[in-house]
């Protein structure tokens, strides 16, 4: 068992309306500090709506968020320096006219030294392989530019809780590589790792514990290897322990 609980969700449901269902029913779900946490479901399951909960950026409707044992609501300022995101639509969270400025822009906010914001940008650009970028407008950078930028961006604050939404999405396998190896190095600095996908396969061997999540429900949370041999297909989420050795066994079907 990692280190003390940081985000706990008692019964959280939320529910749209006019919706039929709820999108998220009676979610329990303690995170604890220094954990590596997958949590994977298939499209529409509500992973992105969980990450707006946890972030406090969305309202549950029933249910409560605690923060370090206090009500989430009244910890807003702690949550936004402790926790960064990188979110799913990595043109959300543009914020700076240049790329250097949008790395710039939660450190700036930390109440630093002006070398020493400057210094963070560096090494968090040059980590995301963006330097070369660094006065560029960050609308111009191409998809897995901009999440790696969103990355720098998280870097540069010195967040011990990351959230990532989908980190994989529209990066090349370059990328891939790069955004795995970050996440190496935040777990190998004792940072909690908050990780949303339906690309299991990308992270499965860096994570200690996986939730599934389906129809806003959770069905499974435990060690993966175990909660992979008890998966339901109809909780769309595939197992990847499957072996790619020939040419035609390279099929999702
Ligand atoms: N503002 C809203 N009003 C009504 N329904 C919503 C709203 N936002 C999200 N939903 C619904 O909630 C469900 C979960 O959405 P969410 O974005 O969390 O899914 P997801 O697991 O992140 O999916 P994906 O893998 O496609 O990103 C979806 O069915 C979605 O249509
Ligand atoms: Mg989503």
């Amino acid at each position: 068992m990692k280190g003390e609980v940081l985000f706990s969700l008692r019964n959280v449901s939320k529910t749209f309306p006019g919706a039929a269902a709820p999108v998220l029913s009676r979610v329990s779900l303690d995170i604890r500090e220094g954990e590596c946490l997958l949590i994977a479901g298939s499209n529409g399951s509500g992973k992105t709506l969980l990450m707006r909960i946890i972030a406090g950026l969305l309202e549950p409707s029933e249910g409560e968020v605690l923060f370090r044992g206090l009500p989430a609501g009244r910890q807003e300022a702690a949550i936004r320096r402790e926790t960064g995101l990188v979110f799913q639509d990595p043109d959300a969270q543009i914020v700076g006219e240049t790329v250097e400025e949008d790395a710039a822009f939660g450190p700036s906010n930390l109440g630093l030294s002006k070398e020493e914001i400057r210094e963070r940008v560096d090494r968090a650009l040059a980590a995301f392989g963006l330097e070369e970028k660094r006065r560029s407008p960050p609308r111009r950078l191409s998809g897995g530019e901009k999440r790696r930028l969103a990355a720098a961006g998280i870097l540069a604050m010195g967040c011990s809780v990351v959230i990532m939404d989908e980190p994989f999405a529209n990066l090349d396998w370059p990328g891939v590589v790069q955004t795995l190896e970050i996440i190496r190095g935040l777990k190998e600095a004792g940072k909690t790792v908050l990780i949303l996908t339906h690309e299991l396969e990308k992270t499965l061997a860096l994570a200690e514990r996986l939730v599934i999540l389906h129809r806003g429900l959770i069905r499974d949370d435990g060690e993966p290897a175990a909660v992979l041999d008890r998966l339901n297909r109809e909780w769309g989420v595939r197992d990847p322990r499957r072996n790619y050795a020939e040419v035609k066994d390279c099929s999702w079907l």
